[in-house]
């Protein structure tokens, strides 16, 4: 790992592996990436609701929020930090600063993978670059099927549709710029490990698709009752 000759790297006396069995299970980083009104964060929340329920320690960094803290925006930094700081660390929406935006969660969410969680994220994450690049910071400081990246295919026009926000909106009036999908581009993952179609089925049940592959690649175990009706 290249760092500064002053900032040396410390290993851990408890270790990933211990914090696991303490788990019960693995830890890994469930990367849900698509379009604004995707559905990313309802069916996130909803594997997130799953897993809780079958203590799967599990958490959830939701673009919206984690923009109020770790990503805050410029406006939202200047009362407390002043202006050129806010505007030195706050992040909008151009590409570098989602560059940084995802970059921030990705060492997050591989912290809290080495915890043990079971991490879902639900960010746009338009650009394949930065995807990439979590996927690599991941897997690199952990292991190679630690990042599972889960695409949630649902056409433009059904977002736009849904609009829950009324960003879309604003965006075809031209007040909100860089808006993805509409003038800012969305490159889709070309080797995603999931693709969930976000126009078919309900949020749970393409929850239900995530969790049945956690369970596959043996990073969750198998619910009992599931277990129970394979005889
Ligand atoms: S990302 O591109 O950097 O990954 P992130 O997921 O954090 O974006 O935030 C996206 C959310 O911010 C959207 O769901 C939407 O509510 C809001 N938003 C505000 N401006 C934009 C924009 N220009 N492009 C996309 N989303 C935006």
């Amino acid at each position: 790992m290249a760092q500064s000759p002053r900032v040396v790297w410390h290993e851990h006396a408890v270790d990933r592996a211990a914090r696991e069995r303490l788990m019960g299970h693995r830890g890994c980083v469930v990367w849900f990436t698509g379009l604004s009104g995707s559905g990313k964060s309802t069916v996130a929340n909803a594997v997130d609701a799953v897993l809780h329920a079958r203590g799967v320690h599990s958490y959830l960094l939701d673009g919206d929020n984690i923009r109020h803290g770790l990503c805050a925006g410029p406006n939202l930094l200047r009362k407390e930090h002043g202006e050129s700081f806010a505007n030195r660390f706050g992040l909008g929406f151009d590409p570098l600063d989602r560059e940084e935006n995802i970059r921030r969660i990705g060492a997050v969410a591989q912290l809290m993978a080495s915890a043990g969680l079971v991490v879902l994220t639900a960010f746009v994450s338009p650009y394949r670059r930065d995807r990439q690049r979590v996927r690599r910071w991941v897997t690199e400081h952990g292991r190679p099927d630690d990042f599972v990246e889960v695409y949630v295919d649902t056409p433009l026009e059904l977002c736009e549709r849904r609009d829950p926000k009324g960003l879309y909106k604003l965006a075809r009036a031209g007040k909100i710029a860089n808006f993805t999908g509409i003038d800012d581009p969305y490159e889709p993952p070309e080797q995603p490990e999931l693709v969930l179609p976000g126009g078919d089925g309900t949020p749970h049940e393409l929850a239900q698709q995530v969790v049945q592959w956690l369970e596959s690649r043996q990073i969750i175990p198998v619910a009992p009752q599931e277990k129970a009706s394979d005889g």
